[in-house]
């Protein structure tokens, strides 16, 4: 069985009759919560829904959804390289949001351990006949006890063999500094070296734990599972790492023969992960996501040299992986990889020229070897060898730290006051000049929203939004492409609007009394008790648009100015992307 066959079997053992989950498309790898990087796990576009913030049967009109999503952990960046770990990587998981004790097991009522375990049994077993070789529950500690409940669970199914673990292993969460965390119960198998894999993390999201690590029951517990495609894959195909499967094979085929077994595992992943992150619109830079992607690409620059064409290496992922991820640019990989390489070659045989000379390595001198000539601490670490031994990433982070808090405090003194004005994430300007025009494209995106869902249907939902001085780009659910036909009448409906001069109203109320008026939320969004509603209101009163939101807005329609469209294109899978722009 192929990967893209489990991938099917695993959404389709869900959503199916019997099951009835809905199934969701994989979420951006760039998330809507500003609290974390990237995005880890299936759950972190659920997260509201498991806080109680989001209503899953609006949304998805089911408690209980399945997924397959692109997630990418840089926690794991210097394992890359043996067996199993990788940084980008497809997780396959189930959910339910809002247990009630007692309730009937459907896609209204949700459900939990018994439910929860029994699916993860009968996929493993039953649909990919896989042998279970062990499962684990949390044993208990101070705060929270055994997890005797599926451990009976297990029994009953046959499973001899359960292990009890600890909080390290058998506990998962919260993302971010608080949220849903629980038990959890792992399902491990056998791989064909006969070691024994953790295959499948099934958490019981029983608790919210707090910031300063206290923790309090939930009232309505949920599920949230997560199992790693690559590693599953591995063991279905029954090759001896996850660098045999299908999802790399042919990628690794194309390195020279005689390279690290390492070094070519590491080009596999970093490679795969650059096209990932670079489609979801990650471009290198010293910051955030950025940095995460300029390390991935130094490196494999690096390795190329060894004799792989990297662009040929991209061109096979692509073909790999479009099939499953129409959202997958060429175009755009392409000028990453060319505009980095430009950068990065210029320094490159200094560096490491300078890198192959002198005395022992420490964070000091590591970080001025990046500053002068580009080298990513990971290139340091590995070419600088024995020099390098006392060398450690968490010594460099620090030194980099430091240098980037000097270069943002010089940065703030130019702006000269005006600052930086970062609004839920959404909104991004320097000056006054551009937050006047990120105001006017900010109105413009709520009146493209009411104008897509006037032309296209109510299944339009935002999936995302950013707004910068330039253009607004708003994501949102749709099934096909939009004709030209559509987004022409979409664009003439925003212009209207502007042209007739509507008012801008902003009123404050409770969360609840606004999505009963029917205001528009974004679901991922986390709302406060009050929130402010903004409306888009005719010359008779009538509301063209209205949604939550934190403002700024233009008080009047016609000071947004000409909206044009200027592309439409897939996102992701079931979600579409616009780009449009104010003209004055
Ligand atoms: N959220 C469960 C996992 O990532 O394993």
């Amino acid at each position: 069985m192929d990967s893209d066959t489990l991938r099917k079997k695993f959404l389709e053992f869900f959503a199916n009759r019997e099951h009835q989950h809905t199934i969701v498309p994989s979420s951006s790898l760039i998330p809507d919560d500003p609290s974390v990087l990237l995005t880890t796990a299936g759950m972190q576009q659920f997260k509201p829904y498991f806080m109680g913030k989001a209503d899953p049967m609006r949304d998805f009109g089911s408690k209980n959804t399945v997924s397959v999503q692109k997630s990418f952990r840089t926690s794991d960046i210097d394992e890359v390289g043996d067996e199993s770990h990788l940084t980008f990587f497809e997780m396959l998981g189930n959910f339910s949001f809002g247990y009630k004790p007692g309730e009937p097991v459907s896609s209204t009522g949700g459900y939990f351990k018994k439910e929860a375990i029994g699916y993860g049994y009968d996929f493993i077993v039953k649909e990919l006949g896989l042998r279970i070789d062990y499962v684990s529950v949390f044993e208990g500690d101070k705060e929270v006890p055994a997890d005797t409940e599926s451990e009976k669970i297990w029994k009953s199914l046959g499973i001899a063999d359960v292990r009890r673990m600890g909080r390290e292993d058998n506990f998962w969460g919260p993302t971010g500094i608080e949220g849903p965390c629980g038990p959890t119960t792992e399902i491990y198998v056998k791989s064909s070296e006969g070691k024994s894999i953790e295959i499948w993390n099934i958490v019981f999201n029983e608790f919210y734990c707090n910031s300063d690590k206290t923790s309090r029951k939930l009232e309505i517990p949920g599920v949230d599972t997560g199992m790693g495609l690559e590693r599953l894959a591995m063991v279905v195909e029954n090759v001896p790492t996850i660098f045999d499967t299908d999802l790399f094979s042919p990628l690794m085929a194309m390195m020279p023969y005689d390279m690290d077994i390492r070094r070519k595992r590491v080009f596999a992943d970093h490679a795969r992960g650059i096209v990932f992150l670079v489609s979801d619109g990650v471009r290198p830079s010293n910051k955030e996501a950025g940095y995460v992607l300029r390390r991935l690409l130094r490196r494999i620059i690096v390795y190329g040299e060894e004799g792989i064409d990297i662009k040929k290496a991209f061109k096979k992922i692509l073909s790999l992986y479009c099939g499953f991820y129409p959202e997958l640019n060429a175009n755009a990989v392409d000028e990453v990889l060319n505009g980095e390489y430009q950068t990065f070659s210029r320094t490159l045989k200094r560096g490491m020229k300078e890198l192959g000379e002198g005395s022992a390595l420490d964070a000091k001198s590591a970080f001025r070897l990046y500053e002068s000539y580009g080298l990513p601490y990971e290139i340091i670490k590995e070419a600088g060898g024995r020099r390098a031994d006392n060398l450690r990433r968490e010594d460099f982070d620090k030194e980099f730290e430091r240098h980037r808090a000097v270069s943002r405090k010089g940065k703030e003194k130019k702006f000269g006051g005006h600052g930086l004005i970062l609004h839920t994430g959404e909104l991004k300007a320097a000056n006054e000049e551009e937050v006047k025009k990120v105001t006017r494209l900010h109105t413009a995106t709520h009146v493209l929203q009411a104008s897509l869902r006037k032309v296209l249907g109510g299944e339009v939902r935002q999936a995302g939004s950013d707004i910068t001085a330039q253009r607004t780009r708003f994501d949102f659910t749709f099934p096909r492409k939009i004709t030209k036909e559509e987004l022409r009448k979409v664009e003439d409906m925003a212009n209207s609007v502007v042209e007739r001069g509507f008012d801008v109203i902003m009123k404050e109320m409770a969360y609840e009394d606004a999505i009963r008026n029917g205001a528009l939320a974004f679901f991922k969004e986390k709302y406060p008790d009050r929130v402010s509603v903004y409306s888009v209101v005719d010359e008779n009163g009538e509301v063209f648009s209205q949604e939550l939101c934190g403002g700024p807005h233009v008080k009047n329609t016609e000071e947004i100015g000409h909206i044009t469209i200027v592309k439409e294109e897939s996102s992701a899978a079931g979600i579409r992307r616009i780009r449009a722009t104010v003209t004055p």
